[in-house]
């Protein structure tokens, strides 16, 4: 059964860009929430209990139908969620590694024009879904968004820094100021897990 790690935080520590409020909400309910529908979602399925999340995401075309769409939003929504918590840091003025940068100044031109272009897939999100940088399979990078808690594995993509834009990250202190959240929360951004993420095969 999948099963919830620590925080590697307190709530209130990514304080004032995300409230202690949000982070408890976020974690103990809309988290927490997602885990135990997966395990509903598996609890008739013994074949696939074993598996990895990430596995199940990237197999999601050969999954039973029956529990597809469940793994989709709940399987997804646990690891969306899971990579969120590692990529942010109270930590200040993380840097990107030399081999990172020069796979974003390669793929975007620039650090300023990677940020631009995520900020902007973010922002024009329609309705709740997540913004992404990713590893594509030929080893490139790429930018963009996905619905709901589509996540990037479904398409063979490994995930490597995400942005929560459901409102449930961002309204009890920015309400509708979606682009203040986003411009807030780079601040937040650990760098260092970036570029480990980025590295590891
Ligand atoms: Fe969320």
């Amino acid at each position: 059964m999948f099963t919830q790690k620590e925080l590697p935080y307190q709530f209130s520590a990514l304080e004032p860009i995300i409230d202690s409020k949000t982070m408890e909400i976020h974690f103990t309910k809309h988290h927490t929430t997602y885990i135990t529908k997966l395990n509903d979602a598996l609890s008739t399925h013994a074949e696939l209990q074993e598996k990895a999340v990430e596995e199940l995401l990237t197999d999601i075309k050969s999954l039973p139908e029956d529990i597809r769409t469940a793994i989709q939003n709940h399987g997804g929504g646990h690891a969306n969620h899971t990579l969120f918590w590692e990529i942010m840091t109270p930590e200040k003025e993380t840097l990107p590694s030399a081999d990172l940068v020069a796979a974003i100044n390669s793929k975007f031109e620039s650090i300023e024009a990677f940020k631009e272009k995520f900020s902007n897939a973010a922002l024009t999100k329609f309705g709740s879904g997540w913004a992404w940088l990713v590893v594509k399979p030929s080893g490139e990078l790429d930018v963009y968004s996905t619905a709901n808690q589509d996540s990037p594995l479904m398409q063979g993509d490994k995930p490597i820094l995400g942005l929560d834009v459901w409102e449930h990250a961002y309204y009890l202190n920015y309400q509708n100021k979606r682009a203040d959240y986003i411009s807030a929360w780079w601040k937040l951004v650990n760098w260092n897990k970036v570029s480990e993420l980025f590295t590891q095969p």
